[in-house]
């Protein structure tokens, strides 16, 4: 049976999404938004692309939650997006109304479906999903530990000189600048990066981690990354379609989980079709539960803000 997949909000990273979609061959995909003529628009030139890309899958745009009814996965993309010198923090008021609006109106219509929450602040976000969806934990994910990860990765990779395909590494905790990128589980190919690289150079690409996402507002001015967050969203999804079992970081309720309750924060998960499916625990160094516990602090006080 073939898939469904919605993704609300048809700006950069709503748009980039729904093209990955296609791509990695996860199903019919709804474009929505609330701006007329965009999501149809865009939806009608990527469904003009599947001859030449070799999909079958349909893609449509809508300004109507009709239209999303029944889908297996929605991707809440929809929201404000930073501009120079803004926190994620910044625009948490404004993107509470926002994906309240779009939780209430995708579980109305997809009560079945695993919501994944995009919008900044990721992690407040996707809790404001939770709340107003009343969805088991399960079923409500935040992305952004496979973009961190990624953007780890690629550093790390650039840095060694090797394929960022055979560097593993993972951020866990929020996605703020109080991230973890974990240097003591980082390798290539099994070799630990501390036999590869020296420790300033591995503080450096922490920190330009811990800084991704503002060192390309700071380029584009007037947005932030689309390609990385757009593709990470998909990725996720695609573990939940295909039921792969795949083991990303992602911003998962935790319930006892590393010693924390109560908060959603980015650790492993194993991604299959019901969701988050586990989460893989173990045993973290005093310094990084005491950089784990700095990113709790700061979800917690981005959860009080929410209101909920
Ligand atoms: C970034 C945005 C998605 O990190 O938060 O680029």
């Amino acid at each position: 049976m073939r898939k469904k997949i919605t993704v609300i909000g048809a700006g950069n990273v709503g748009a980039t999404a729904a093209h990955w979609a296609v791509v990695r061959g996860l199903g019919d995909v709804v474009l929505l938004d609330v701006v007329e003529g965009v999501p149809q628009g865009k939806a009608l030139d990527l469904w003009q692309s599947g001859p030449v890309e070799n999909f079958s899958w349909s893609v449509k745009g809508s300004n109507d939650y009709a239209d999303s009814a029944g889908s297996d996965i929605v991707i809440i993309t929809a929201g404000l997006a930073r501009k120079p010198g803004m926190s994620r923090d910044d625009l948490l008021a404004k993107n509470v109304a926002i994906v309240k609006t779009c939780t209430e109106e995708a579980v109305k219509h997809s009560p079945d479906c695993v919501l994944i929450v995009v919008t900044n602040p990721i992690d407040a976000m996707v809790y404001t999903s939770f709340k107003v969806s009343g969805f088991p934990r399960n079923r409500v994910i935040g992305m952004a530990g496979v973009l961190d990860s990624a953007r780890y990765r690629t550093f790390l990779a650039g840095a060694i000189g090797v394929a960022p395909m055979d560097v593993n590494a993972m951020v866990m905790g929020i996605h703020g600048d109080n991230m973890l990128p974990l240097v003591r589980l980082a390798n290539v190919a099994g070799v630990p990066i501390t036999d590869l690289l020296s420790e300033d150079q591995i503080k450096e690409i922490v920190k330009r981690t811990q800084m991704g996402g503002i060192e390309i507002v700071n380029h584009l001015k007037t947005g932030s990354a689309f390609y990385s967050p757009g593709l990470s969203a998909i990725e996720m999804a695609e573990a939940i379609v295909k039921d792969t079992k795949r083991v990303l970081p992602c911003a998962a309720y935790l319930e006892g989980e590393f010693g924390i309750s109560g908060c959603f924060l980015g650790v492993p998960v194993v991604l299959g079709d019901k969701g988050v499916e586990r989460i893989i625990e173990f045993t973290l160094t005093d310094e990084e539960k005491a950089a784990l516990n700095e990113s709790v602090a700061a979800v917690q006080n981005q959860m009080a803000a929410t209101g909920l």
